[in-house]
Parts: structure tokens; sequence; C-alpha cells
């Protein structure tokens, strides 16, 4: 059962609001800043947080210096992360030395581990609160608590399956023609390396019905693009699975197009791809971790498929969509990994001709099974690896780009770059596209003539007809 966003949130929700209207009466407004770190699923839920800040009452702000509220939503996949936002709340410290009464709080993955709770406990003595992220509905009572009080709330949560999907937050969405929608919390994978289903608890689906109404409700405001989320969404599973799931989404009136990630290889069914090929509505891109191309590797990792079973499954893939855009991630320097099994990653990368791929040097995660294998492997190595397997895709890159050279392709217009008068935007495929434009096209679909293309971009001119 999914718990509803209940009475007593509601409940720390007016109250706070009724302090911060009272004064702005007098004056002074409250504002609230959050930075996000790491992946979709943390985006998303920044947007919930944000969503129930607003709900209080707070404004937000750009500027940490002039929030009464700080937070920072954390990332712990990699050590590289949590070591960039415990930076950051060190810089805090001078935040809260000028103003006291700031509330500074920490969420996000990180926080969902016990030793980093203790680090910021003794470390960081400023940091007034945690908050892991199957507890984000209990923000309101944490700030209403520290309001209230002066002990410091440090919220985990070893039964994080007992908040099922909390149903009704308030979302503040940061664009307003492509949106997230999760549909599942958690994971089941127990891959060797990953910590997520330490800090995100087992995997829980909202049900079908709530995901409906939110992407009807989507359309209807005029979204465009809307991306389903979930650490696994293949194994998402209500009254319907993920490929049902899909299927009712698609039969919604409007023109949208739906997106899905991630997807583990193990789980993509038939009935997926047979629905993926089909489907007018769902986009032509398709994120398939990889993760290695060697098995014995596959195998250490427990990711339970083959580089058979994923060559074939994206054999399947291209047959039922030929114009589908294949990307993965990929480790490179997990334990024991010889440069063997690293050349059949790069032979893999070769044979299957990725659209993207994103690369990761292994990072060792504290309590998960990878840490504790012996071989680990020279920082020197895993970059040297690192950088021959991004030159071999960005060949591959550079030379699928070039065949868009000459051709016209729809974008949906996202921002206006850093290079003023220069737009940016993404393909139905994903592929990001720069053009002149002004500001009134964002959010809206363009057709772009591609006149040069690089590795990561390709670079044209706004066509009225195509
Ligand atoms: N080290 C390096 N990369 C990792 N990923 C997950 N855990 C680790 C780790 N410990 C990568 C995987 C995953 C992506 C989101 O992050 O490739 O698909
Ligand atoms: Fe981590 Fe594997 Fe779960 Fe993905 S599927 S979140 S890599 S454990």
């Amino acid at each position: 059962m999914n718990i509803q966003y209940d009475e007593q949130i509601s409940d720390y929700i007016n109250r706070i609001k009724q302090r911060n209207a009272e004064n702005e009466q007098s004056g002074k407004i409250s504002y609230a800043h959050i930075l996000t770190f790491g992946c979709q699923q943390n985006e998303a839920d920044s947007e919930k947080i944000r969503g129930l800040l607003l709900q209080m009452g707070y404004r937000l702000t750009d500027t940490p210096e002039n929030a009464d509220i700080l937070l920072l939503n954390t990332c712990a996949v990699r050590e590289h992360a949590e070591l960039k936002a415990l930076s950051v709340v060190g810089g805090y410290k001078h935040i809260k030395t000028a103003k006291p009464d700031i509330l500074i709080g920490v969420c996000g993955c990180m926080t969902a581990q016990e030793h980093r709770i203790d680090e910021i406990k003794h470390r960081y003595p400023y940091v007034d609160f945690t908050l892991e992220p199957s507890q984000i509905h209990r923000l309101p009572e944490l700030i209403y608590r520290k309001l209230n009080g002066k002990r410091r709330i440090f919220l985990s949560c070893d039964d994080k399956e007992a908040y099922r999907a909390v149903e009704g937050f308030p979302i503040d969405r940061e664009l307003s023609h492509r949106a997230w929608v999760s549909i599942m919390y958690g994971c089941n994978n127990f891959c060797s390396y990953c910590i997520v289903p330490y800090t995100r608890g087992r995997e829980r689906s909202r049900n079908s019905e709530d995901i409906l109404n939110e992407v009807k409700d989507l359309i209807a405001k005029g979204y465009k693009d809307i991306t389903l989320l979930g650490q696994n969404v293949n194994s998402y599973k209500s009254d319907c699975d993920f490929a049902e799931l899909l299927e009712r989404i698609c039969e919604l009136d409007g023109d949208f197009l739906i997106r899905f990630m991630t997807s583990h290889p193990k789980d993509v069914s038939d009935k997926l791809i047979e629905v993926f090929g089909r489907e007018k509505k769902i986009a032509p891109h398709f994120h398939l971790p990889v993760q290695s191309g060697s098995d014995r590797i596959l195998k250490l990792m427990n990711r339970h498929y083959d580089t058979a079973h994923y060559l074939s499954t994206v054999d399947k893939l291209r047959k039922a969509n030929p114009n589908v855009s294949l990307t993965s991630d990929i480790i490179v320097g997990f334990p024991s990994e010889t440069d063997e099994d690293f050349e059949k990653t790069v032979e893999l990368v070769e044979k299957v001709r990725f659209d993207m791929i994103y690369t990761f040097i292994y990072s060792k995660r504290k309590f998960t099974p990878a840490a504790k294998m012996e071989e680990q492997i020279d920082e020197s190595v895993k970059s040297k690896r690192l950088a021959r397997l991004s030159d071999v895709q960005e060949s591959i890159c550079i030379e699928k780009n070039k065949i868009y050279e000459d051709k016209t392709i729809r974008v949906l217009t996202d921002a206006m770059s850093r290079n003023q008068g220069i737009l940016s935007g993404r393909t139905d495929t994903n592929k990001l596209v720069h053009y002149e434009g002004d500001e009134s096209l964002i959010g809206q679909y363009v057709n772009v003539h591609i006149d040069r293309a690089d590795a990561y971009a390709m670079y044209g001119k706004i066509v009225l007809d195509k």
C-alpha cells in the first residue's frame, strides 16, 4: 500500500506557512536555497522538496547567503560526488557564522549511510538536520521541530520500505515542457559495486492509476516530453507490468513523447521491446547500461546477464525500431579487471556502436561486496582505461552524428546557451543540437537543418518547412 501525503504533514506545512506569512507582514521574507547533485532521481526529489518549501511559504533563492533555509541534496554513487558534497557543506560554515538563525539541512543518498551521518554530526556541527531520500515527506516536520527547538536531528530510517511510495507531493518542476515522473523507488538488484540499494531501500512501485493521473495532468499543462524514472523501470510491478504501463500511457490523448530510464538488461522483456517498437509516442531512445564487456566481470558485478544476452537484446531493439538511439553506462577498473577484460569492453563498444556512453571509473563504496574484493585496480590504470574507452566512443559519436549533416530534424528547444542568441535543444533521440533563435522558442519544437556535427553536439539553422 502506498501512503498518502497525510494530515499530519499538512498540519506542519500550515504552521510554517502561517509563521512565514506573519514574518512577511512585518517585512521579512523567508527564502530557501537548494543545491542538487547526482542522478535524475535526485533532480526529481529536489522538485518535490522545492514543492514542499513553496507550500510552506518559502521563496526560492539562487544565493545561499540570502537563504533562511539551506538544503543540499547529495549523491553517494561515487566517492567523488560525496567529497564534492562535503566540501560544499564545509563552505556553509561561514554562512552559519554570519547568520546563526539559518537552518542547514543535508539530504539525499549520502545521508542514508550511518558513517556519513556520524561524520556530519562530529565534523560539521552547524548542520541542523539530515534527511534521507525515503523520508522527504517529513521535511516539514523537521523544519518545524528545528524552528521550535535547538536539538539537531538526524533522520535515518532502517525500514525504508515501511514508507512506500508517498503520493500527493507538491512538485515544483524545473521546466514547463519536459518533466520527470518517478514510477518506482529503490532497487532490489544489489549489483556488487552499487550503494543505491542501501541508500534507497527495496523496490516499491507506485500505483499505475497515480502515475497515469500525473502524466495526464502534465499533458494537460502542455508538457511535451515526459521521462518515467526508476532505478530499474523494467521491474515495475503494480496491477500491471512496465510494458502495460507504457501502453496505457500511450493511449492518453495529446501530442507528447514518453521516455524511461533506467533499464536493466536482465529485465528487458520481449513484450517491452514489442511495445517500444510499436508505440509512436515512445521516444526512439533506449538507455541500457551494460557496465562491462567481460562475462567474468559481469558475473562479479552480479548483473545476471552475459554479453551474448546483452547483444541479442540490442539486436531485438534495433529490429523493433531501426532508428533507436542506444546509450549505456560503463564502469572501468572494477576489482580484478585485467587488460583482456577491458579489451572485451572496448570490443563490445565497437560492436554495438552506441550513440553515447557514460563512462565511470570504479569507485569503492563502503559496505558493498565489491569494496571487499581483493585486486583493487590502480588509479592510474583506471584512468588510462577510461581515456582509451572515451577515445573509442568519441570516434563513434562523430561518425554517428555526421550522418545528420545536411539533414533536417525535429528538436525540442530547452534553453538559451551561455553563448547568447544560441539555443540548445534535443532531438527525439535525445541528441544535443545548437541553433540561433530567441527565448520565445524555449519549450517549442523546431525543425533544424544540421550544418555541422562533432562528437558532442550538432549545429544548424532553424528551417520553416521540413
Ligand atoms: N563506481 C563507479 N560507477 C558506479 N556506478 C554505480 N556505482 C558505481 C561505482 N561504485 C555507475 C553505473 C550506473 C551509473 C548510474 O553509475 O554505471 O549505471
Ligand atoms: Fe545500482 Fe544495479 Fe540497482 Fe542500478 S540496478 S541502482 S547499478 S544496484
